[in-house]
């Protein structure tokens, strides 16, 4: 059992405090017990002990105006986790918002359909990286920002050629990400400027890897980057050698959107938990693509297109397939989803992205399967659509091979990432939680080799 008991704690700041507003109410730590003193003169000091880390920008001093005490668990812990931490809330961030329960999806307080219907890409990054939508003035200055970084050292290319011609795109970019630190002018920089710099970089340069790569790989040259034209027209440019069309540009543009931020995923959390650590952006991106990288995150989406791919060269009925599926206990990739317990609001876009670009481009096939498993798996296992279903069919049709999926997933949510290391950074503390321990009980004394069964 604990010598520390958990608090809860609302404070007021007293005057000359600079510690960010708003952050104040329900503050956990712990208390030694017996710790000498006034009670209120404990309160106090072990609140600031918890707020004075080297790194926290906080001077001033607070009264402490409410304690409550809450069951103290096993060491310093507050509750034992529930399996991959469902419903756990592990950190403050003024982000993203989601409610599960009502498919509501916002960053910085906009709702995502909102965005989805009258921002574009680079515009949601401002918003993601500076917390507020920019002024005309702003955004012009982050679009010309960004297409100066379409720019990848020669030795990344180089490394490109070089990588077995087996590699997984996922692979070769999580590797290429790790790299580019080197050739990074703010490698050796930590502070909230740089890496806002390198938020912009990255976010240019991973694009440019995909695209680049794929070229490669298929023996084709390495598009010129077109630093006139938007992100998501740049990306299908150098992907695919021409310019695309002004409804797939924008098709794009709306995927880049839906998929930029979702709160504490696993990827963004891998991230978060590299960069508080004060390791850098770039190693905390490299978490973060090993973790967008699983078939349970954002490997899915490629997933869900083999499936599609299978029912159409098999000719078998989409419906009797994944009931198939289903009955073998195998999970259907695209659906269900650890918080929304209704439609995923991103998934709505996708569906009629996919509809009408299956159409337009002379592809019904994918949208229809899709939409006959999706009504099915809802009807027998009560489970939605989620971001990957939709967004298979919609990629394959805007001309995206199918295990360029998730790295077009991760060319999007560099800019979450980033937005959360950067917030990490700005009030950081290390992340390091504790785990139940249910191994054999202490003491387990050792036993010789000889003395062993
Ligand atoms: C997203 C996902 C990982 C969430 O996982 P989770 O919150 O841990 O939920 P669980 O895996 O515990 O699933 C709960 C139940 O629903 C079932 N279920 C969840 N997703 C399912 C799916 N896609 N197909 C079939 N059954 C599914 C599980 O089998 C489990 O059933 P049980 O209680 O009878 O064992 C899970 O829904 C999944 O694996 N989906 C497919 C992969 C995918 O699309 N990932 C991208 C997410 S954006």
């Amino acid at each position: 059992m604990s010598n520390f008991p958990i608090y809860t704690v609302n404070r007021e700041e007293e005057e000359g405090s600079d510690y960010p507003a708003g952050q104040s109410q329900g503050d956990v730590f712990a208390i030694r017990r017996g710790y000498p003193g006034s009670l209120e003169g404990e309160r106090l000091l072990a609140y600031k002990r918890k707020l004075h880390s080297p790194r926290s920008p906080w001077r001033g001093s607070a009264t402490v105006t409410n304690l409550t005490e809450r069951d103290p668990m096993s060491s310093v812990t507050s509750t034992p986790a529930t399996k991959g931490l469902e419903g756990i809330v592990a950190t403050n961030s003024s982000i993203c918002y989601i409610d599960g329960d009502r498919g509501v999806l916002a960053y910085r307080g906009i709702d995502i359909h909102e965005l989805a219907d009258h921002s574009t890409f680079e515009e949601t990054c401002y918003l993601l990286w500076f917390g507020r939508l920019p002024n005309r003035s702003e955004l012009k200055d982050l679009q010309g920002r960004l297409a100066q970084e379409r720019h990848l050292d020669p030795a990344i290319i180089q490394f490109l050629r070089e990588v077995p011609s087996t590699a997984l795109p996922m692979d070769v970019l999580r590797t290429a990400v790790s790299a580019l630190a080197f050739y990074d002018a703010d490698d050796k920089k930590n502070d909230h400027e740089a890496n806002v710099r390198k938020a912009i970089r990255l976010t240019s340069q991973i694009a440019m890897i995909v695209a680049a790569y794929d070229r490669i790989r298929k023996g084709k040259p390495v598009v010129e980057a077109d630093r006139s034209i938007s992100h998501a027209a740049n990306f299908l440019l150098q992907l695919n050698g021409t310019k695309p069309s002004p409804t797939a540009e924008r098709a794009l543009d709306i995927a880049l959107i839906l998929h930029a931020d979702h709160e504490l995923n696993a990827s963004t959390f891998a991230a978060r938990v590299t960069a508080a650590t004060l390791s850098d952006m770039h190693s905390a991106m490299t978490s973060a693509i090993g973790a967008l990288k699983g078939p349970l995150h954002g490997g899915a989406n490629e997933s869900v297109f083999r499936i599609l791919q299978a029912i159409d060269r098999e000719k078998a009925d989409p419906v009797e397939y994944v009931r198939n599926m289903l009955a073998q206990k195998k999970k259907v990739p695209g659906f269900g989803h650890r918080v929304y317990h209704t439609e995923d609001p991103r998934a709505t876009h996708l569906r009629a992205m996919s509809r009408d670009l299956g159409r337009s481009s002379g592809q019904p096939q994918w949208y229809d399967m899709s939409e006959k498993i999706e009504q099915f798996v809802k009807a027998d296992k009560k489970l939605n659509a989620n971001v990957d279903f939709y967004s298979a069919s919609t990629y394959h049709t805007l001309g995206i091979d199918e295990d360029l999926f998730t790295p077009v997933f991760a060319v999007s949510r560099i800019s979450g990432w980033a937005a959360h290391v950067i917030e990490q950074l700005d009030d950081n503390r290390l992340i390091r939680p504790r785990a139940e321990y249910l191994g054999p009980p202490y003491p387990n004394h050792y036993v010789a080799i000889e003395k062993r069964g």
